[in-house]
């Protein structure tokens, strides 16, 4: 089992171990045991995971002699919302959690957001885990701190920063996650390796064949683990987001746009790949990228399945309108993640809008 430490603003209180390996639930519940975070753990998860994972990983407990109880929740991100969290909270009250309770999110990063959330604001605050099931929730939304619930107008708008005990990422989850889930977290990774790793894009490119849920999990170890030291290492110079961890938006300007117009029916990671194929497409037209590694990464992009083109049918206005929406957000400019090489992102804001139409019309 591999294994880092994240440590924010390198206050030894609020660094975690993250672990991360194949089959080591029985390590994992003995790790809480003796991290003794909390008397008491309620494991909190969703319809779906419960239904595949749940009874054997409360049978872990047991055996371990950890006492824990399940949580389900509705799965899916519509389930994402205030009234969730206060089903949530009110549960807890009723079952007898108090300050000596820990919360743990076994699922995606709808379950991580929400328990993570709860967990924040629950008595004032009580201790977490993630024991993240998807690919997207084992690279990047289990690391950093992020929790929140959407609003019908906005995503992910009420949330808070709050960093958990430990993360114990195990890739047998993988194994039942729908083909579709899996490509919102190979986006991810795609992403980072871009953003911060030349080596990982090599070694993406080399093993392209086992990017996938019934793939060679073993090949895929060194994967999840160098996405998730980006993401640590991003995340610790910059927890709150006033720079740095910008650089993780790469592709998601016009990928956030993508999944508002067609009304999230998009997947996520989808949206983001075409995203990133946008970006990268108009960081070679400004001089910065040489077209030899713009056409190298949207190659590894289709290599792993994700797509590049703009959705048939999809209205550029719509698309355009959209991101207007999000600029006034940003100080009324819109911020778009480029790429000089991989590996050297950089922030540009005030690109005209002229040209981000013909790049997406010709997408
Ligand atoms: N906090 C952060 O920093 C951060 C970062 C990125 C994304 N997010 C949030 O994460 C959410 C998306 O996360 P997600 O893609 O994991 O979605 P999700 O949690 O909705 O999971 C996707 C689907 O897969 C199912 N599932 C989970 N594990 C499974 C398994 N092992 N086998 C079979 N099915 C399984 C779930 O029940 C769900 O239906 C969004 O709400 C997004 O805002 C948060
Ligand atoms: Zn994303």
């Amino acid at each position: 089992m591999n294994r880092f430490k994240v440590s924010i603003e390198k206050k030894i209180s609020r660094s975690y171990e993250v672990y991360i390996g194949q089959d080591i639930l029985d390590r994992a519940v003995l790790l809480m045991a003796k991290g003794n975070w909390a008397k008491k753990y309620f494991l909190v998860t969703d319809t779906n995971v419960s239904a595949l994972h749940g009874q054997r990983v409360m049978d872990i407990f047991r055996k371990m002699e950890l006492p824990a109880e399940a949580i389900v929740l509705p799965a899916g991100e519509r389930a994402k919302t205030m009234p969730t969290a206060v089903a949530l909270a009110e549960e807890l009250l009723h079952r007898g959690a108090d300050r000596t309770s820990g919360l743990m999110a076994l699922g995606g990063g709808v379950v991580g957001d929400l328990t993570g959330f709860v967990a924040s604001i629950f008595m004032r605050g009580i201790p977490y885990l993630h024991m993240p099931t998807t690919l997207l929730a084992q690279v990047d939304s289990s690391i950093g701190g992020k929790t929140g619930v959407d609003l019908p107008a906005a995503k992910n708008m009420l949330g808070t920063f709050h960093q958990p005990k430990a993360v114990f990422t195990d890739l047998s989850f993988l194994r039942t996650l729908p083909g579709e889930e899996f490509i919102n977290g190979l986006a991810e990774i795609v992403k980072c390796a871009i953003i911060d790793d030349p080596g990982l894009l090599d070694l993406l490119e080399e093993k392209a064949a086992d990017l996938k849920p019934d793939g060679d999990l073993a090949a895929l170890i060194p994967i999840v683990m160098r996405t998730c030291e980006i993401k640590k290492k991003i995340v610790e110079i910059d927890e709150q987001e006033h720079g740095l961890r910008k650089i993780l938006n790469f592709g998601h300007t016009l990928g956030h746009a993508i999944e508002a117009e067609a009304d999230y029916a998009i997947p996520h990671g989808e949206a983001v790949s075409i995203g990133m194929a946008a970006a990268l497409v108009l960081s070679e037209r400004l001089g910065h990228l040489p077209a030899a590694d713009r056409d190298r990464i949207i190659r590894l992009l289709q290599k792993t399945g994700l797509p590049v083109r703009m959705p048939a049918g999809m209205s550029s206005d719509g698309v355009l309108a959209r991101m207007q929406r999000d600029k006034k957000k940003e100080g009324n400019v819109v911020h778009f993640v480029l790429l000089k090489s991989p590996g050297m992102p950089f922030v540009n804001g005030g690109i005209p809008d002229s040209l981000i139409r013909d790049i997406i019309e010709r997408l």
